[in-house]
């Protein structure tokens, strides 16, 4: 499927995470002069119509500009949430972390565009792997994996609505919303992602963030 003209884009961003790995709920620690979810909004939104940010349940924060969904237990369910807040007439959703505040909107343009023009069900932001890959068995090497084949994925995730919709329809669970699509049988293109767009997980990596955010504010 082709699209000529205008072509209608939400993104989900989800939030409603406890941050376990990390401590606390890392999305809302400040990062430069805003929070870490500040970050993810404010990019997405320059691709976007609009922005739905998918909130822990107790939780009485506003983000500016966005609309705010209430979300569930797994990262699945939220995004679940946050669907149901994206209009029926939306071409493209797409759904990005909000523990990844260093996304450019270069990033959610390239996703966009790999949806738009290419004729997939979806777009992922990929990265080669630079490590050796092995599978093991607690700790014990059973394989060497040929990591040419192999990237490690990102998110902005982008898909036509349709589809994302379809695939989490039946409860579907995944640790990102392509793998939902694909088991789905959905097609899913990769992109080149970005090596600063890291996943906040755990307590080092904000301080990585906040050395990345000073790199930019001091070339702005
Ligand atoms: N997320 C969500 N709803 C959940 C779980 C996760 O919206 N029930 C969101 C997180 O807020 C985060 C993104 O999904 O922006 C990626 O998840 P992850 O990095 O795993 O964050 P947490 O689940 O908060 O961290 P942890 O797994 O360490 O508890
Ligand atoms: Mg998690």
């Amino acid at each position: 499927m082709r699209h000529h003209g205008v072509v209608s884009v939400w993104t989900i961003v989800v939030a409603a995470g406890s941050g376990e790995r990390f401590g606390a709920p890392k999305q809302l620690l400040p990062l430069g002069d805003a929070r870490v979810v500040d970050h993810a909004v404010g990019v997405a939104a320059t691709v976007s119509e609009g922005v739905v940010v998918v909130v822990p349940p107790d939780s009485s924060w506003t983000v500016d500009g966005a609309v705010i969904v209430t979300g569930g237990t797994t990262r699945s369910d939220s995004v679940r949430a946050g669907l149901e807040a994206v209009p029926g007439a939306v071409d493209i959703v797409l759904v990005h972390d909000a523990a990844r505040p260093l996304a450019t909107a270069a990033l959610f343009e390239r996703v966009v565009a790999a949806v738009r023009d290419d004729g997939a069900d979806g777009a992922v932001p990929g990265l080669a792997m630079s490590d050796t890959v092995k599978r093991v068995e607690r700790d014990v090497v059973v394989e060497t994996v040929p990591r040419e084949a192999l990237v490690s994925v990102q998110t902005p995730q982008g898909f036509r609505t349709s589809v994302l919709r379809a695939a989490y329809a039946r409860g579907a669970e995944g640790t990102d919303d392509a793998s939902v699509v694909e088991a789905f049988g959905g097609t899913v293109v990769v992109v080149a992602g970005e090596r600063d767009n890291f996943k906040i997980t755990e307590p080092g990596d904000l301080e990585r963030a906040k050395a990345v955010v000073a790199t930019r504010e001091g070339v702005r």
